[in-house]
């Protein structure tokens, strides 16, 4: 199967990371994600959307909605149009956020507000019935970790999509959890 990882985080696994979290959970999340995937014979690609141009959505158009609702597709010109057609191309999308505030992170919020206006009406929908794995990475507390697998229950909704794992990580339990990420990378429901 063909995997894309979407991460949004901007902290990576080395020595300049920088605070509050110089481990990188997300990035080592993503890691393990790959490995698993690559040994059990899928296709990955990885994209770390803070490394992208994504801006907020202006909700541009009459009463909320620009040329998404009916074109699907945004109007400003920057990375998301790319990333929203280069995922028709996968079976199975894998979101790792950190969690800030009981919630994912900007990076991640920002990119899904404009998924699902471009998406969520689009009958000709690329991603509609595709698989879906979503990670939340917290800090020591795990506070929140909850809220933000919510937050992807909503958005398999709106997608119609179908989950079929949901994963909360925190500093203090990763070596625990990656039995449970490795098990989510088989892809079985
Ligand atoms: C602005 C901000 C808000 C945070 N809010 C929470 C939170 O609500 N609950 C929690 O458990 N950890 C929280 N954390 C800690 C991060 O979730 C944790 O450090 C996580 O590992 C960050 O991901 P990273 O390792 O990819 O940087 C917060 C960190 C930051 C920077």
């Amino acid at each position: 199967m063909k995997v894309l990882i979407l991460s949004f985080s901007a902290n990576k696994v080395n020595e300049d990371s920088f605070v509050p979290n110089k481990i990188g959970l997300t990035f080592s999340c993503v890691n393990l994600c790959k490995e698993e995937l690559e040994k059990n014979g899928n296709e990955v690609e990885h994209i770390c959307i803070n490394k992208k141009d994504i801006k907020k959505c202006m909700a541009c158009g009459s009463r909320g909605w620009g040329k998404c609702l009916k074109e699907h597709r945004c109007v400003m010109n920057d990375d998301f149009n790319d990333i929203y057609n280069e995922m028709s191309k996968f079976d199975v999308y894998v979101f790792v956020t950190p969690v800030y505030f009981w919630e994912m992170s900007e990076s991640a919020k920002t990119f899904f507000d404009r998924l699902k206006r471009c998406d969520a009406f689009n009958d000709k929908s690329q991603i509609r019935g595709k698989k879906i794995v979503s990670i939340a990475c917290a800090g020591g507390s795990g506070s929140g970790t909850g809220e933000t697998l919510k937050s992807f229950d909503i958005l398999n909704h709106f997608l119609k999509t179908e989950m079929i794992g949901r994963i909360s990580v925190t500093k203090s339990n990763f070596e625990e959890q990656k039995s449970l990420i490795k098990k989510a990378m088989k892809m079985e429901e």
